[in-house]
């Protein structure tokens, strides 16, 4: 079974001034792969993502053709976005809004207790996230008072609480500083860790490349290319979309005629193999 399966959606938002936000969109996401989407501004990313996460229909209206099912099953066949969330969660761009509780420990439970879950359970799901994104100590923490980083990790730990098959993350460091912005790849790679299948949107291209199996490009409302990602930078069309520095510098050595260079795709890849190619030529 496919974690998520988009066959033709078309979807425009009922106060849309023209055209669609999403045209014709068919994408499939493997179960425990991690696809990145990436697109201009308006290109239809974060609508996308509404359309995985059951907000379109569940909470945003507007016209929707096509089906989009989840672990099997139609969104519009789910109650509501709250039993969605069990399967598939989506963490935002903003960590301000997505944060309800005063105490940290309390946000991370809050949704397995409105789950309906044994005490025992919850407090042990809790614990677990805690342990996981390396939040001990944070448990009695005034949530609006953490960085920006901080709130972040707090609402993947949050979500990850629910146990969800599917997360989905829309730009989730974009309002974060370097600091911030590690912490919440730190938290990325405990999803990965646990198996977690995730889709992203981000704007780094260098953590697209170190994370993403695959990456899909939107483009005015519609699916130019989804692609693995080594043959998304090195073959084909990047539809503008530019590639880490360490492949363009591999790239334009092999242009300058240093053919024995592997073109790499993240900054670990690119030190592994300028070693090899500097202890080829007797530099040690
Ligand atoms: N709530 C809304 N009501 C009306 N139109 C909307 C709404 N949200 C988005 N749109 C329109 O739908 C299109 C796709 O928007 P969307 O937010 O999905 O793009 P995006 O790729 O996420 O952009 P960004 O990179 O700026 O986040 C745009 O033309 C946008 O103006
Ligand atoms: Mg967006």
């Amino acid at each position: 079974m496919k974690a998520i399966e988009i066959e033709g959606l078309s979807f425009q938002y009922r106060n849309q001034e023209a055209g669609y936000a999403l045209e014709d969109v068919s994408l499939n996401v493997e179960e425990g792969e991690f696809l990145g989407i990436v697109g201009e501004t308006g290109a239809g990313k974060t609508t996308l993502l509404s359309a995985m996460s059951g907000v379109i229909p569940h909470h945003t209206n507007g016209e929707k053709e096509g089906v989009v099912h989840v672990k099997g099953k139609p969104v519009e066949e789910y109650a509501s976005l709250y039993e969605m969330a069990v399967d598939v969660s989506l963490v935002l761009d903003s960590p301000e809004n997505q944060l309800f509780n005063l105490h940290v420990f309390d946000e991370i439970i809050w949704g397995p207790e409105n789950l309906g879950l044994d005490r025992e359970e919850i407090l042990d799901r809790g614990n677990r996230a805690l342990e996981l994104f390396g939040l001990e100590g944070f448990e009695d923490r005034i949530t609006y008072n953490l960085s920006g980083g901080e709130k972040q990790k707090v609402a993947i730990a949050s979500i990850y609480a629910l146990n969800p098959d599917i997360v989905l993350l829309d730009e989730p460091t974009s309002q974060l500083d370097p600091i911030g912005t590690e912490m919440v790849f730190e938290a990325i790679d405990k999803l990965i860790e646990e198996g977690v299948t995730i889709v992203m949107v981000e704007h780094k291209i260098e953590e697209m490349a170190k994370y993403a199996d695959r990456i899909a490009v939107l483009q005015d409302g519609s699916l130019r290319r989804v692609d693995e990602t080594c043959s998304f930078f090195l073959e084909g069309d990047a539809h503008g979309i530019a590639p880490p520095q360490v492949t363009e510098l591999g790239q334009r050595l092999r242009e300058a005629g240093v053919d024995d260079v592997a073109v790499p795709l993240t900054l670990n890849e690119s030190i592994d193999e300028y070693t090899r190619l500097l202890q080829r030529r007797g530099i040690k």
